[in-house]
C-alpha cells in the first residue's frame, strides 16, 4: 500500500541524520568511502532478552540506535556510543532493560512495546576513509502461549451422546495450534486429534474414548498442556459372555462331568460394572459374576442364564447356555462270552448300560486283526468257535467323557477238560426220578441238556448243571438217557449216558437147613444197586423183618444185607424167607428156603432102681437106656404121687435134675418131704429133643419093710376112694411087672364087668408131658401143655392138640408121638367106690 512511500520517507530522514553524524563525531569531514544498507528482521520473546546486532563489523567509531514505534514515523533515539562509551536514552525503559555493547543493542526483559523498527547507524574509519552502515532491524516481539484450560460439556456421557471439549488459552502469539491427548492405563498416552481452534467435538461418544484427556496449545514460542480431565462414558451392559471351567463343549453347549467343580463366569462389559444374577432353568440360583458348583450332579443339567444389569442406566442383558452333565453308568463294563449259531460261534458281548452320554465300547482284538468299530452301551463280536484257541483272552475298552482313563473288561474263553458226568437218583418213596448232569467250568459255561432214548429233548438247556425230574414209572426200566454237552470251543458235542435199571439181587444159598436151636445167617447181595434201591427181608410169614425184632438181626455191609435168625425153632422158623429190593423203575426178590430140623429122638429110658434111703428124704435112682439114638443128657422129673379127686388138677411134673451127663446112669435126689409120696420119671435128651419119658415110679422103701405095709393095707380091702388109693392103683398098674399077682388080683378080677372108661391121670399127664416135651422147653411146661393136662377128661385124654398135629405133618422128621397106652393097652376099670366122708 503506502508502505513503500512511508519507508522512503523514513529512509530519507534517516539519511539526513547519518550525514550529520560523522561531522558530529570527528569534527571534520572525511571522505566517504562506502555506505552500506542492510535490513533484518529479528524476533524477540516477551520477558526474555534479545540481541540486536548492527552488522558484523567490529569497533565502529560511532553507533547510533533509534527506534520507531509501529504505526509511527517518528524515530526515537535509544542509545548511542562513540566506540568508547555508550549511552542509553532515558526513555528507552519502555522497551525493556536496554544496554549497548559496542554496536550490539541488547534488550533484556523485552516488552511488547519494543515491537517496531530499529535503526543502527554506525560509522567505521578505514584507512582514512569513512564507512557508514545503515542497519535496519524490524523487531517482532512474540508472546508465549499460556497454560490452556480444558472443559467438557459432559464428562459422563452415555455412550452415543455427543461430547464437546474446549481448550482455552489466555494469550499467546498466534498462530496457536491445539492438540488433544488421552491417557489410559492400557494404552498410555495417545494423541487424539489436532485442531486449529480449541474445540474437540465427539459427535457420538464411545467407550473407547474413555480416559484422561489433556489438550496442548502451541505457538512458535512454546507449548503448554492443560490439566487432565476424565471422560467417563457410561455404557452397557453388553450381551454377556459365559465361560465354563473346565472347558468342554458339545453340539448343544457346554458339558461337565459329574462330581467335578464347575465354575461359570459371566462377563458383560459395562460402565459402571455389571451386576450379575444367575438362573438355572429360570429360577434364580446365585448373584455374582462367578457361580461355582462344587460337585455338580446329573440333576443339574439344564439351562443356565446370566443376567447382567447396569445399575446406573438400569439396563440389562442376558445370555443362556445349556450345560449338560455327563455321568458314567454304575459299576463296570461286563464282558460275557456266549455261544451263538448253535454253539458253532462265540459271541463276545461287552455291555455297560446307562450313563450319559452312553459309554462307547469296543473290542480290542478284532476278527480281522485291526481295531473294531465302537458302539454305544453294547458291543458284540462274533468269532468262529473253531478259530478260537482254548484260553484266549479278549479285552473290551470303554470310553466316556467322564472317564479319566480308559476302562476295560476282560474275558478269557475256555472249555473245561474232561466230560460231563451223568447220574440218576430217585427221591424218597421213589416218587420221582432225578437225572443229573454236571460239567462245571468253562467260559462261557458248558450248555447241557437231556435227551431220552427216542432222542427227544427233556426239559431245557442249562449251563454247567442240568437236573431233569420225572415221575417214576416201571416202564422206564432199562431205558437210556443221554446228556449232551455243547460249547463253541468243542468241535463235537460230548455226552454221557445213564441207564435206569431195576435192582438185581443174589442170595448165596437158596436152601438152608440146620438143627433147631442154632443161629443161621441168610445172606442177600444187592448186585446192581441202581437208583438207591432199597432192600428188605420178609420172614416165613411174609412180614417185613424189622430191625428191632428180637428174633432177627439185620446186618448191612457193602452190598450185603444179611438176616440172622437166633435160636431157631423147629417148625416155627422153617419156611421161605424172601429178600426183596425195589427202586423207582422196578423191583425184584430172591428167596431162601429155611429148614429147621429137629434132632433125632434120644433112646428110651427105663428106671431100674428107685429107692428111698435115709428116712425117706432121699432117693436113689438108677436107669438104663433102650435102643439106639444119640443123647446129650438126662432129665429127672418128679411130682407128688398123692392124687387129688379125679376132677381136680394133678400137680405138674417138676424137673429136679436136668444136666445129667449122658454117660451117667444113676442119681441121688435129696431134700424130699418124708410125708409126701413122690412119683419120678426120667427122660433122655438129645440137644432139645426130649425122648419118651420113662415109666413113672414111686420110690420103694428099702427091702423087707415096705411091702408088707402096702400090701397089708391093700389086702384088707380097705380101698378108700381117695386120691391116695388111686395112686396105689396106679402104682400097681405101673408096677404090674413087679407085682403081677397084685395087679391081677385087683383088676383082672373085675375085667369085663364095670365098663366105665377111665384113664388114669398119670396116663393123661404122661401123654401131655410127652407131647409137651416135643415142643416145650425143658423144665418149663408151656401153658398149652398144662391146659392139655388140665382138661384131661374121660374119652379125650389121648387126643393130640390140633396144631401139634398140623406141625407134625410138615415136620420132616418129628419124633413119633408117644402113645402112653402103647405098652399098656387101655384098661377099663369098673370100681365101686364107697365114699367115706
Ligand atoms: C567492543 O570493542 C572493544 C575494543 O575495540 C573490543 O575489545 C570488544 O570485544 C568489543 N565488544 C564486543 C561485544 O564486540
Ligand atoms: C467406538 O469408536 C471406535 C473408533 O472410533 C470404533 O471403532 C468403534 O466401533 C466405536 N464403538 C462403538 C460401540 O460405537
Ligand atoms: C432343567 O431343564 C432341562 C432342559 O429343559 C431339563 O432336562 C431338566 O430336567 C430341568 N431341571 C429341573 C430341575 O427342572
Ligand atoms: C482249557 O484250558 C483250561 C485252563 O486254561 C484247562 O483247564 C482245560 O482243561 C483246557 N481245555 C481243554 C479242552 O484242553
Ligand atoms: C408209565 O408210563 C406209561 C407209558 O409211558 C404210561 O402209560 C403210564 O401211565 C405211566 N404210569 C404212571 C404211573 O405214570
Ligand atoms: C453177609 O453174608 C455174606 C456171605 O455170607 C458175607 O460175605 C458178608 O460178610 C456178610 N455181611 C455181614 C454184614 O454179615
Ligand atoms: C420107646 O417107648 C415107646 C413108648 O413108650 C415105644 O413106642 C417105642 O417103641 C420104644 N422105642 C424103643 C426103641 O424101644
Ligand atoms: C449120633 O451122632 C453122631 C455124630 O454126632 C452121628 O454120626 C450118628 O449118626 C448119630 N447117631 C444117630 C443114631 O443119630
Amino acid at each position: 500500500m503506502d508502505y513503500g512511500l512511508t519507508r522512503n520517507l523514513q529512509i530519507r530522514s534517516l539519511l539526513k541524520i547519518i550525514y550529520i553524524l560523522p561531522t558530529v563525531a570527528y569534527g571534520q569531514l572525511l571522505p566517504l568511502k562506502e555506505t552500506k544498507y542492510e535490513e533484518h528482521v529479528v524476533k524477540g520473546v516477551r520477558d526474555r532478552s534479545v540481541l540486536l546486532p548492527c552488522g558484523d563489523a567490529a569497533s565502529p567509531m560511532v553507533v547510533f540506535w533509534s527506534f520507531t514505534k509501529l504505526g509511527s514515523d517518528i524515530p526515537r533515539a535509544v542509545a548511542i556510543s562513540n566506540g568508547v562509551e555508550s549511552k542509553v536514552e532515558r526513555g528507552s525503559g519502555v522497551l525493556g532493560n536496554v544496554t549497548l555493547d559496542n554496536s550490539t543493542l541488547e534488550i533484556e526483559n523485552l516488552k511488547t512495546a519494543a515491537e517496531g523498527r530499529f535503526l543502527c547507524q554506525a560509522m567505521y574509519g578505514e584507512e582514512d576513509e569513512i564507512k557508514v552502515v545503515y542497519f535496519y532491524i524490524e523487531l517482532i516481539v512474540l508472546v508465549p502461549v499460556s497454560k490452556p484450560f480444558l472443559q467438557m460439556n459432559n464428562s459422563t456421557p452415555v455412550e452415543g451422546m455427543p461430547v464437546v471439549m474446549t481448550c482455552t488459552v489466555k494469550e499467546g502469539t498466534p498462530p496457536v495450534t491445539y492438540s488433544w491427548q488421552r491417557y489410559t492405563n492400557r494404552d498410555g498416552t495417545v494423541s487424539v486429534a489436532e485442531t486449529v481452534e480449541g474445540l474437540l467435538n465427539l459427535t457420538s461418544s464411545n467407550r473407547t474414548q474413555m480416559g484422561w484427556y489433556t489438550c496442548t496449545t502451541q505457538n512458535e514460542v512454546n507449548s503448554q498442556t492443560s490439566d487432565r480431565m476424565y471422560l467417563d462414558v457410561i455404557y452397557g451392559p453388553d450381551e454377556p459372555v459365559i465361560s465354563v471351567e473346565p472347558f468342554a463343549v458339545n453340539q448343544h453347549g457346554f458339558s461337565a462331568n459329574e462330581q467335578e467343580e464347575v465354575i461359570l463366569t459371566c462377563l458383560a462389559s459395562s460402565n459402571p460394572p455389571s451386576h450379575y444374577i444367575w438362573f438355572y432353568n429360570s429360577s434364580q440360583v446365585y448373584s455374582g459374576q462367578k457361580y461355582v458348583i462344587t460337585r455338580i450332579s446329573r440333576t443339574q443339567t439344564g439351562i443356565y442364564t446370566c443376567l447382567a444389569q447396569n445399575m446406573h442406566l438400569n439396563t440389562r442383558t442376558q445370555t443362556a447356555i445349556i450345560l449338560t452333565v455327563y455321568y458314567l453308568p454304575k459299576g463296570k463294563p461286563s464282558c460275557t462270552p456266549l455261544p451263538a449259531t448253535n454253539f458253532q460261534d462265540l459271541a463276545l458281548r461287552c455291555s455297560w448300560q446307562g450313563g450319559f452320554p452312553p459309554v462307547r465300547l469296543r473290542w480290542l482284538k478284532s476278527r480281522w486283526g485291526g481295531n473294531s468299530t465302537a458302539t454305544y452301551s453294547n458291543a458284540t463280536q462274533i468269532h468262529h468257535g473253531k478259530d478260537v484257541r482254548n484260553g484266549t483272552s479278549y479285552i473290551c475298552l470303554a470310553s466316556h467323557p467322564a472317564l479319566r482313563d480308559e476302562t476295560i473288561c476282560r474275558t478269557t474263553v475256555w472249555v473245561p477238560g474232561g466230560n460231563p458226568i451223568c447220574s440218576a437218583v430217585a427221591t424218597k418213596q421213589n416218587e420221582f426220578l432225578m437225572l443229573t448232569c454236571d460239567w462245571a467250568g468253562g467260559e462261557p459255561r458248558v450248555t447241557l441238556w437231556w435227551r431220552d432214548w427216542k432222542d427227544h429233548v427233556l426239559g431245557g438247556l442249562k449251563q454247567s448243571h442240568n437236573i431233569f425230574v420225572m415221575k417214576s414209572n416201571a416202564t422206564l426200566g432199562g431205558k437210556e438217557f443221554t446228556c449232551v454237552a455243547a460249547h463253541p470251543l468243542l468241535t463235537r458235542a460230548t455226552e454221557c449216558r445213564v441207564r435206569l435199571e431195576p435192582p438185581k439181587l443174589v442170595v448165596d444159598r437158596s436152601k438152608v437147613s440146620l438143627f433147631e436151636g442154632n443161629e443161621v445167617e441168610l445172606a442177600c447181595l444187592l448186585e446192581g444197586a441202581y437208583l438207591g434201591s432199597e432192600v428188605f427181608w420178609y420172614n416165613n410169614k411174609n412180614q417185613v423183618v424189622k430191625t428191632d425184632a428180637r428174633k432177627y438181626r439185620l446186618q448191612q455191609e457193602n452190598a450185603w444185607l444179611n438176616l440172622t435168625l437166633r435160636d431157631t425153632e423147629w417148625m416155627k422158623d422153617s419156611g421161605t424167607y424172601r429178600c426183596a429190593a425195589m427202586n423207582a423203575v422196578g423191583n425184584t426178590s430172591a428167596s431162601i428156603n429155611l429148614l429147621v430140623k429137629k434132632y433125632p429122638s434120644p433112646p428110651n429110658v427105663t428106671i431100674s432102681k428107685l429107692m428111698y434111703t435115709r428116712h425117706r428124704t432121699e432117693v436113689e435112682l438108677e436107669w438104663q437106656t433102650q435102643g439106639s439114638g444119640n443123647l446129650t443128657g438126662f432129665v429127672v422129673q418128679m411130682r407128688e404121687a398123692k392124687k387129688a379127686p379125679k376132677n381136680q388138677l394133678a400137680s405138674s411134673w417138676e424137673t429136679v435134675v436136668s444136666d445129667i451127663d449122658p454117660d451117667t446112669r444113676d442119681q441121688k435126689l435129696g431134700g424130699l418131704d418124708p410125708a409126701i409120696v413122690y412119683a419120678f420119671r426120667i427122660l433122655a435128651v438129645n440137644h432139645r429133643t426130649t425122648g419118651h419119658p420113662s415109666e413113672v415110679k414111686t420110690p420103694a422103701d428099702p427091702p423087707f419093710n415096705a411091702y408088707p405095709a402096702v400090701i397089708g393095707a391093700a389086702v384088707a380091702g380097705m380101698i378108700v376112694a381117695t386120691v391116695t388109693s388111686l395112686l396105689v392103683f396106679q402104682y400097681i398098674i405101673r408096677n404090674r411087672e413087679n407085682n403081677p399077682r397084685l395087679h391081677d388080683l385087683l383088676f383082672r378080677m373085675a375085667g369085663g364087668e364095670a365098663r366105665e372108661h377111665i384113664s388114669t391121670p398119670e396116663d393123661a399127664e404122661t401123654a401131655a408131658g410127652m407131647e409137651g416135651g416135643t415142643s416145650e422147653q425143658l423144665g418149663e411146661p408151656s401153658k398149652e401143655a398144662e391146659e392139655t393136662a388140665a382138661e384131661v377128661s374121660p374119652g379125650e385124654g389121648t387126643e393130640v392138640p390140633e396144631d401139634s398135629a398140623a406141625a407134625q405133618e410138615e415136620a420132616p422128621a418129628p419124633a413119633p408121638v408117644p402113645d402112653p397106652t402103647a405098652d399098656d393097652p387101655p384098661v377099663n376099670v369098673t370100681i365101686t367106690v364107697t365114699a367115706t366122708p
